[in-house]
């Protein structure tokens, strides 16, 4: 089959035509708040603006394939979690184009969606997903039809809390990367505070207490600290996640997997339990268009499409709500 999928679940509106081998096209266009600050009505209407832009612009790359509108069996779309007014409208542009194509429309789960691409675009096959986005924190696994959440964070997603340190320390938005290259250059750990319940995560604390770090300490310092302290909590509890599922492999997703720290980090936690380690290239981390029209294609290909009058969206959507109707049941 053939499925065009549109993300917009945050910032970055993208949308992609895939099929079972390949990415076909792909067109993003990001939306970059003016201040840093978080805009989501803005980014709204960015969606709405460049909607036509990113569709238009797949077909026409897949044109150049081959490919007609007419090849398309099914319109996916990112239905949860992530910005309401974000998710509304890139919905909107689904069922149109779902309608005037008269073809099914595919309600994806984003944080599956990364889970699935990471599957197909590297040898994972059965893996605990660390999932750690801006907004986003999670770790994941398949067991007995459903991607069970074995932790996630109780307040704010690991990238949001770089970005909010980051602001405040004056640096630019994204904080991610800068925080990395600064850590690079310490010389002295920081104790921090390390927020691990149960097997789920805690990060607001954390950027705030390395925001008052900053008073008596060096940048570099503060920024080492936070990475190490944060990168060990969801290590943690990504071995955990392991240990308790007896399961060997480990994938990650989401835009902070960009660290080469955490990525160290996770590989000799992996060699040390015998476990494989999966990164998908750059392009399948963050949010894309690839990922949420690859989801689509797994569940229009297994059935699972939803009427036009049935497709709102989830601001909430949880991973665990969903039917995995793709993995076939005796594979557990
Ligand atoms: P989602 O909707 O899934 O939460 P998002 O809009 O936050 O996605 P992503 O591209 O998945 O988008 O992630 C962006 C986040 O990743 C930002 O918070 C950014 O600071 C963080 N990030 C990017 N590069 C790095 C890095 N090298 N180290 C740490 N964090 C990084
Ligand atoms: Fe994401």
């Amino acid at each position: 089959g053939t499925v065009l999928g549109i993300e917009g679940t945050a910032w970055n509106l993208s949308a992609a035509i895939v099929n079972e081998k390949d990415v076909i096209a792909e067109v993003s266009d990001m939306y970059k708040p003016p201040t840093g600050g978080i805009h989501p009505r803005e980014a709204a209407q960015h969606h709405a603006k460049y909607a036509s832009y990113v569709v238009k612009g797949v077909l026409e790359e897949a044109k150049q394939k081959g490919l007609d509108a007419s090849d398309i069996d099914a319109i996916s779309f990112s239905q949860g979690p992530g910005l309401g007014a974000c998710l509304r409208t890139v919905a909107t542009a689904a069922r149109m184009l779902a309608i005037s194509l008269d073809v099914p429309l595919v309600g994806v789960n984003h944080c599956l969606a990364h889970v699935e691409v990471g599957r197909w675009k590297t040898p994972a096959t059965d893996p605990v997903t660390l999932y750690v986005s801006g907004a986003n924190s999670q770790v994941l696994a398949y067991r007995m039809g459903r991607y069970r959440v074995f932790g996630e964070t109780l307040d704010i997603g690991l990238g949001n809390a770089f970005d909010k340190f980051a602001r405040s320390a004056g640096l630019g938005h994204p904080g991610g990367p800068q925080i990395e290259q600064f850590a690079r250059n310490a010389s002295t750990y920081i104790p921090l505070p390390y927020v691990v319940k149960g097997m789920d995560l805690s990060f607001s604390g954390l950027s705030t207490a390395a925001t008052a770090a900053l008073k008596d300490n060096s940048m570099e310092d503060v920024c080492y600290s936070f990475q190490e302290t944060a990168f060990a909590m969801v290590v943690e509890v990504t071995e955990r996640a392991l240990a308790h599922t007896g399961k060997n492999e480990v994938l990650l997703a989401g835009g902070v997997g960009a660290n080469m720290r955490l990525r160290e980090m996770l590989d000799i936690m992996c060699n040390e339990r015998g476990a494989n380690f999966y990164v998908p290239e750059k392009r399948f981390m963050g949010d894309n268009g690839a990922m949420i029209a690859y989801l689509g294609l797994l569940m229009y290909d297994s059935g699972n499409v939803i009427d036009v009058e049935n497709s709102h969206v989830n601001p909430n959507f949880r991973p665990d709500d969903v039917d995995v109707t793709w993995i076939p049941r005796d594979l557990e």
